[in-house]
This record gives C-alpha cells, structure tokens and sequence, in this order.
C-alpha cells in the first residue's frame, strides 16, 4: 500500500480562478481521509489533482513516495469512483467491472477470479448480467465500486459518491464503505460536502474553504479542538452556537448573556463557540433564554432562542416539555467553551 502526500499544492485554472491554494496534507498508508468543505472549496480538484486528470500548478505530488506530477493517470496506480458512476451503458456489469482490466491485457481467467470476487464483497453477483439501466441507483454505485476493486489499486480516490442516493441508502452505503475500507485496507481519499460522512469514514479529516486547507486532523480531534470559527461551525450538528462579546473582569460578556471562562484564560478573546449539546438545562442556570420555538424530533430536542442579536440553539433530552414564550436556564461547563481572537482563529 502507498501512502499520497500532498505538498504546497497549488491549482489555478485561470489567473482569476485559484481552486486550490499551498495545500499540504500526507495521508498515511491504509488511511482513510476525507475532503471535507462547502460547494465550490476545492474538493473535486485537489482529488482529480491526485487521480492525475488535472495538472498540478504548483507544488509536489507522492504516491508512494514516488513524485507523481508528471506521471499519467493510469501509471498512477489509483482508481476513481464518481458521482456520476460514468457506466457504460451498452455493457453488462460483468463487462462494466471488467472493462479496465482488458485495456491492460490481463488474462481472462484473473479477470474472471476478480470480478466473481468483487461482486461476491458488494453482493451483485446475481445481476452481472444485466444492463445498468436495469439497476437501481444503490447498485449502480455498487458496480463504479466495484469497477474500482478489481483493479486492486494503491489508492482509492471517491468523489461525493453517495450524493445521488436517498438518505436511507445512503446510510447503509455509508457503513458498506466502511466495511469495505476495513477489509482491503486500501489508502483512499473520499470527498465529501457531507459532514456527518465525514466524521464516521475518515481516520483523518482536512477541512477546505476557498481553496484553503483550514485543517487537518482525527475526526474528534477536529470536533474538539477545532482550529478556527469555520471549522467550529461547519462540524458538529446542529452548528455551534457563535457569540460576539469582550472580557470583563474574568466574564465574557455580550448582548443577553454573561458566561464565565476558565479562570487560566487571558487574550484577545472576541468570540465564544458553545455547541448545542454543551447547554445543560437546569432550574437554577445563570444563563437566561425566552423560548422562540422548539424542534422535537423523538430522539432529542433543540430549543431556540435569542440573545440580543444572536440566535441560540440548545439541545435539551427528549423528555424535556418547553414551548414558545417559555423561560429557560442553562448552565455551561468553562471547559466546553470554545474562543475565538478577532480573526477567528481558536485560543
Ligand atoms: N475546469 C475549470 N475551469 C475553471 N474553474 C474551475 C474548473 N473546475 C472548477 N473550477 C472552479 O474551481 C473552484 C473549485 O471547484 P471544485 O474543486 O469543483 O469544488 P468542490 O468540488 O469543492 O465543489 C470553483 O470555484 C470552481 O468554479
Ligand atoms: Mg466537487
């Protein structure tokens, strides 16, 4: 297995248009990484950067320590799976799967062991000899995957494939990959817009915005001790609540509330991050909300409300009854408090 290190990787189609800025990031061998960001940050072309159907501006790229600028897609070792699944249509899955591996000349009986196999993992055996129009979506997916395996590549490279999918399917797609990943062990970069995907595929996470790596790290780590007010907010559902205020005498202090931080804290602290699930809800809190609605969706509950400006979720266990025009209290833990300087960058 090959490890992908990315260093100071630069994209730019246009001398308007940079994609993707001095990105560096190493996945590790058998790591499964995810690219994580809202639409238009850079995802798909610092994949197809690594898949070698993009030139690579600046910077250096390795697949197993071999630097791969210049080296064409299909010396690359890698395999891609799209959104799109690119099916042929006028062929049978059978030959779908095996298509890539005759282009190489390789014998018919391996084609053959290869396939049975993949298709045996992924559970399509039985339609091998259908016409992907005759598929559903979620088995279309399963044949672009499996196209994928038989080639037994260094690295797997995914692109939002589970963006067509409803989000039953998706979810059990979701733990198939997983599973896969666990059982071949293969390097794989998958892009995602999805956080929640993000969270339970990656081993390690990089976060883009505007072409910018904001962050690369566990997925816990990411949670916990997210590098910046992007990050802060774009993992974690429902978002981190975002508070604007200043210091005073050891509180921080903004329009509505006053919270008090961990005694140790000192600098140009000009936002606080609280998540939803950090707000205990108890009868005697200090900090003071009038309901304005409340969701209730079985498992828990989110309470909105205001301070000043801000709008303010808190996330209360289900047996929790509050409604509109109520008042209720919270208490925050100093320590679940997170802090922003006035760039946005986490203290
Ligand atoms: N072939 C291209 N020519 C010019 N600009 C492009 C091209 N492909 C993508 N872009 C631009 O590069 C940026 C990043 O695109 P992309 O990597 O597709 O983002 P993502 O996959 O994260 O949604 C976007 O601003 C997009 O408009
Ligand atoms: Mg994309």
């Amino acid at each position: 297995m090959s490890n992908v290190a990315l260093k100071q990787i630069t994209k730019r189609y246009t001398p308007e248009v940079t994609a993707v800025r001095n990105v560096s990031f190493e996945v590790k061998s058998g790591e499964f990484c995810v690219l994580v960001g809202p639409s238009g940050c850079g995802k798909s072309t610092t994949l197809r950067m690594v898949a070698g159907l993009e030139e690579i501006t600046e910077g250096e790229l390795s697949i197993g320590g071999r630097l791969v600028n210049d080296v064409a897609p299909r010396d690359r070792d890698i395999a891609m799976v799209f959104q799109s699944y690119a099916l042929y249509p006028h062929m049978t899955v059978y030959e779908n799967m095996a298509f890539g591996l005759r282009i190489r000349k390789m014998p018919s009986s391996e084609i053959d062991t290869r396939v049975q196999e993949a298709a045996k993992t992924l559970g399509i055996s039985e339609y091998l000899q259908r016409k992907p129009k005759a598929l559903s979506g979620g088995q279309r997916q399963r044949v672009a995957m499996g196209r994928a395996i038989v080639r037994n590549p260094q690295v797997f490279l995914f692109d939002e494939p589970l963006s067509n999918l409803d989000a039953q399917l998706r979810l059990q797609m979701r733990i198939e990959i997983a599973r896969l990943h666990r059982r071949i062990g293969a390097t794989t970069l998958y892009v995602t817009h999805d956080q929640v995907e993000a969270m339970t595929l990656a081993d390690r996470i990089a976060v883009l915005k505007d072409g910018d790596l904001q962050q690369y790290d566990t997925p816990l780590d990411i949670y916990r001790k997210p590098a910046n007010r992007f990050v802060a907010t774009f993992i974690g559902s429902p978002s981190m609540n975002l508070l604007k205020g200043e210091m005073q005498n050891g509180h921080f202090v903004g329009e509505g509330f006053q919270v008090t931080l961990p005694s140790h804290i000192s600098g140009d602290i000009a936002e606080i991050g609280i998540r939803p699930q950090a707000m205990q809800m108890t009868d005697d809190g200090p900090l003071i909300g009038q309901v304005d609605f409340v969701e209730a969706l079985g498992s828990e509950t989110f309470v909105h409300f205001m301070w000043g400006d801000t709008g303010i979720i808190a996330q209360v266990p289900p047996s929790v009854t509050v409604g509109a025009g109520d008042t209720v209290r919270f208490h925050v833990d100093p320590d679940a408090i997170h802090l922003f300087d006035s760039k946005g960058l986490a203290l």
